[in-house]
């Protein structure tokens, strides 16, 4: 690689929205879906790095990654460069058919960092990470023979039936589309900012254990439980860590009740905490894994991965006609690259997994430095390049309107950001953020808080 980019400015050319990204917009109002949401006026045209331009020729610097999605930023020339040489070769034989050595490898290169000497994993490969949350439970359900799957609060897991089943986070996404998937309980997560069930921060992970053992007494029978899924580290919820001891905790219960335990990486894995998978950072090894987002610097492609002995699904019972696409394959192999340091992005050290480690720390110390000026700041958490800044009430209670007015007021000065949770900003810029670029950010986050 060459040519270190140089830490830039956003630079806007018009007052936001511009001309063109007005006439879109318009037009976008008018025949796309009326679902989907549009928190503020921003019409790309194309990505270098971490900076998007849009229509009207701002540029602007990406807090956001598409949702934790363009983990080399956008453009990457090696992603490119992958995605064009397999796009001349083909970009589609249907692999539940026919195997293809591209997938092949990059179910190798996946499994490489979760297998353990005496225990093999296998992947499946869809192409969303709502695809990847119904294979899972489809699999425990049809490994186990049992029925019931526990969620969390507060958690998302996509938008497909099985999955907005299993997501807790906000009624919306169920409101008029009932009946949902049978069997499905929700416990509280272990937030240590607003801990649950009278808890403290201390207990928290406990209180929540204590639940689980409580409902298994009182309304779940435990041995009809297949999975318990969660995200290791919550993402629309909030982005949250939960207490160090919790999730090895989890995995004793699951054990103790033959429970499989499901993590959903979706929006945390991928390199983003500093670790491969966001449950590296405890010590904990679940049955099976979902990934998407992050995965393929922006091309659709998810992944189940599962224990082989947890994998027993027989021959054509599950399978995608675009799943595991040959092209999206290849840029998964090249943001693999990146991520592992065996490509080598310049300004960011070894690898991506550790430039996200490195600028994640200071981002998250620069903000937590912040926080004596802007006491509405309640809690700023995170791992890596997953970084949450909750807003509070002098009350302590969440801002939600607060968060709003911040979320425009940055985007308005050029930072690409996003809401979570019922008032948290989350930072979740491409893993190729430089300390310098990072610094430009948060000096436009602290111009933006210091106006409200
Ligand atoms: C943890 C988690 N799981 C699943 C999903 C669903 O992914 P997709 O929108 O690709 O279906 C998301 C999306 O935000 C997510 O954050």
């Amino acid at each position: 690689m060459t040519a270190l980019p140089k830490p830039r400015q956003p630079e806007l050319k018009t007052a936001l929205p511009g001309p063109k990204t007005k006439a879109i917009m318009e037009r976008d109002s008018r025949h796309l879906s009326t679902s989907y949401m549009r928190p503020y006026p921003f019409v790309p045209e194309r990505g270098e790095g971490v900076w998007l331009t849009d229509v009207d020729g701002n540029t602007m610097l990406d807090f956001f990654a598409g949702i934790a999605v363009s983990t080399t930023g956008h453009a990457h020339p090696h992603v490119v460069k992958a995605v064009q040489e397999q796009v001349t070769r083909f970009s589609h034989v249907c692999l539940t058919d026919y195997p293809q050595e591209i997938t092949t490898s990059l179910a190798e290169r996946l499994v490489a960092h979760i297998e353990r000497p005496a225990e093999k994993w296998r992947v499946f490969f869809g192409n969303s990470g709502a695809e990847a949350v119904e294979a899972a439970v489809k699999l425990a359900r049809n490994h186990t023979g049992r029925s019931h799957i526990i969620s969390t609060l507060g958690s998302f897991h996509g938008r497909t039936y099985g999955a907005i089943t299993l997501t807790g986070s906000k009624t919306k996404y169920k409101r008029g589309f009932g009946p949902l998937l049978p069997n499905v309980s929700h416990v509280p997560y272990p937030n240590p900012f607003r801990p649950p069930l009278g808890s403290t921060p201390e207990t928290c992970g406990q209180a929540v254990l204590d639940h689980i053992e409580l409902l298994f007494q009182t309304v779940i029978p435990a041995d009809e439980v297949a999975a318990f899924i969660i995200e290791p580290m919550q993402g629309e919820g909030g982005y949250i860590v939960p207490p160090a001891n919790f999730l090895p905790k989890l995995r004793e219960l699951c054990d103790r009740h033959g429970i499989l335990l499901i993590f959903d990486e979706v929006q945390a894995g991928m390199g983003r905490t500093g670790k491969m998978f966001s449950f590296q950072n405890f010590d904990v090894q679940p049955d099976i894994v979902t990934l998407a987002k992050g995965i393929a610097s922006g091309l659709p492609i998810s992944a189940m991965l599962a224990k082989e002995s947890v994998m027993t699904w027989p021959v054509g019972s599950h399978g995608s006609t675009f799943g595991g696409n040959p092209v999206a394959a290849a840029a998964a192999h090249a943001t693999l690259d990146l991520l592992e340091g065996v490509v080598k992005h310049p300004g960011c050290g070894e690898s991506l997994m550790e430039n996200a480690r490195e600028v994640g720390a200071f981002i998250l110390a620069e903000v937590r430095k912040m926080q004596p000026d802007f006491p509405f700041l309640g809690d700023v958490r995170g791992e890596g390049l997953f970084i949450g800044l909750e807003f509070v009430k002098p009350d302590g209670s969440p801002d939600g309107k607060l968060r709003d007015a911040a979320s425009l007021a940055i985007f308005e000065r050029g930072l690409l950001n996003l809401d979570c949770g019922e008032a948290v900003i989350r930072i979740s810029p491409p893993l190729i953020l430089t300390r310098e670029e990072a610094a430009t950010g948060l000096s436009i986050m602290r111009e933006a808080l210091a106006t409200l």
